[in-house]
C-alpha cells in the first residue's frame, strides 16, 4: 500500500503560497542540520580541549553550545510552522550533510580554537547564503536567519580573539581543514598546506 507523505502539511504561514512556505522551510532544513552539527562539534572540543587554557576554552563554549541549541530549536519550529515537517534525526544529519565530521580530537586549546573557526567560516558563509536565498520572499525568516548569523559571528569573534596576535594576524589563515588549522596555530609556523584540496572548511553547511 502507497505511504502517505508525512513531510509536509496543506498549509504554510498567511500570505505565502503554500510552496512558496513549503520552500522557504526547505531551505532551513539544512541549516537545522548544520547547527545540529555544530552544537555537537562544540560538545566534543569542550570535552576534548587540554593544556593550560583548559578552563578558559572549556567554560567559554558551554554559553555558545547553548545558545546554538536555541538556534536549534527555532529553526525547526519555524520550518513547522510553515507547514513542513523538520528531521533532527541523527541519521538523517548524516545522510544530507554535504560535510566530514570535525577531525580535531584531544589537543590544547588554541588548537580547537583554529580549528573551530573554520567550522564556524562554513555554517556562517552558508547562512548568510540561506537568509539571502528567503530575504525576497519571507522576511520573518530572514530575520530569524540575521539575528542567528549576528550571534554566530560574535561567538566566532570570541574564539578568534584568543588566537589573533596583537595585529590582527591569525596564524592559521589560509588554512583548509580542521587538521591544518590546528596544525599550523601548534607549530606557530604559517598556515600549514592541506593535503585533501577540497578541503571541508569549504563544504561546512
Ligand atoms: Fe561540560
Amino acid at each position: 500500500m502507497a505511504k502517505k507523505s508525512t513531510r509536509t502539511a496543506a498549509f504554510t504561514v498567511p500570505g505565502l503560497s503554500t510552496e512558496q512556505g513549503h520552500a522557504v522551510a526547505e531551505i532551513l532544513q539544512q541549516r537545522l542540520h548544520a547547527l545540529n552539527d555544530l552544537q555537537l562539534t562544540l560538545k566534543h572540543a569542550h570535552w576534548n580541549v587540554v593544556g593550560p587554557n583548559f578552563i578558559a576554552v572549556h567554560e567559554m563554549l558551554d554559553p555558545q553550545i547553548d545558545e546554538v541549541r536555541g538556534y536549534v530549536d527555532e529553526l525547526a519550529e519555524r520550518m513547522a510552522t510553515m507547514g513542513v515537517s523538520p528531521n533532527g534525526l541523527p541519521g538523517a544529519i548524516v545522510a544530507e550533510r554535504t560535510w566530514d565530521d570535525y577531525d580535531v580530537n584531544r589537543a590544547p586549546g588554541v588548537e580547537h580554537l583554529a580549528a573551530l573557526d573554520l567550522v564556524y567560516d562554513g555554517v556562517i558563509t552558508d547562512h548568510r547564503e540561506a537568509l539571502a536565498r528567503v530575504s525576497d520572499v519571507d522576511p520573518i525568516t530572514e530575520d530569524m536567519l540575521i539575528s542567528q548569523v549576528r550571534g554566530l559571528e560574535l561567538f566566532q569573534w570570541f574564539m578568534r580573539s584568543h588566537i589573533e596576535s596583537g595585529s590582527g594576524v591569525l596564524e592559521h589563515a589560509g588554512a583548509r581543514t580542521e587538521k591544518a588549522a590546528a596544525k599550523s596555530v601548534a607549530g606557530g609556523k604559517g598556515a600549514a598546506k592541506s593535503s585533501r584540496a577540497s578541503g571541508k572548511a569549504s563544504k561546512k553547511k
